[in-house]
């Protein structure tokens, strides 16, 4: 994983569910803030909007930082389901992702990741993307391994 984007944390430890104290939280969003960054131009596709490999990679920091702390250790992406983008992103843009747990397996925890747009040019908030990303737990030998329950 990489991004170049600086990470809020601000969201509390609470683990799934809704935090009321997040500035700026939209009202609809459904889990907890992983991750907050800002669209750059270096993000951005040639027609100009931001390229939806960067906000899938986003999203996927934001799961993985919830799987690993669910997995209580180093965790890899074994799947990505059911992304739908719904609206573009423009350069700009503040970007969230929010994020909750939808299944604990023997190795694997799934998450539900939600990327949230506030626009540059005003305060509108948009649910911009939404996907299920599945996470294994690794051990040192790079297998998959028990998560505790
Ligand atoms: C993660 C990895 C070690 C798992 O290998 P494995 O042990 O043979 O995988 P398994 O088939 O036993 O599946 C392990 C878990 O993942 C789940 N899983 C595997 N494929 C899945 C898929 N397509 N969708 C959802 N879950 C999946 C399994 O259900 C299982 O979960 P459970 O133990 O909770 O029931 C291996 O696939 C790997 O190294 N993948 C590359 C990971 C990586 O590099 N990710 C970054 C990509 S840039």
């Amino acid at each position: 994983m990489s991004g170049d984007g600086a990470v809020d944390r601000s969201g509390g430890s609470s683990g799934t569910g809704s935090i009321g104290a997040v500035p700026g939280r939209p009202p609809a969003a459904n889990g907890e803030l992983m991750l907050r960054t800002f669209a750059f131009p270096a993000d951005a596709n040639p027609a100009g909007d931001i390229f939806g490999g960067w906000l899938l990679g986003q999203m996927d920091i934001a799961g993985a930082s919830l799987a690993r702390r669910r997995a209580h250790g180093r965790v890899a992406t074994v799947a990505i389901a059911q992304m739908t983008f719904k609206l573009p992103v423009f350069v700009g843009d503040e970007v969230s992702c929010y994020c909750s747990v939808v299944r604990v397996g023997n190795t694997s925890v799934t998450i539900d990741v939600e990327a949230w747009a506030r626009r540059a040019d005003g305060d509108d908030l948009a649910r911009v993307t939404e996907g299920v990303f599945t996470y294994v737990a690794l051990g040192a030998d790079r297998r998959a391994r028990q998560i505790p329950k």
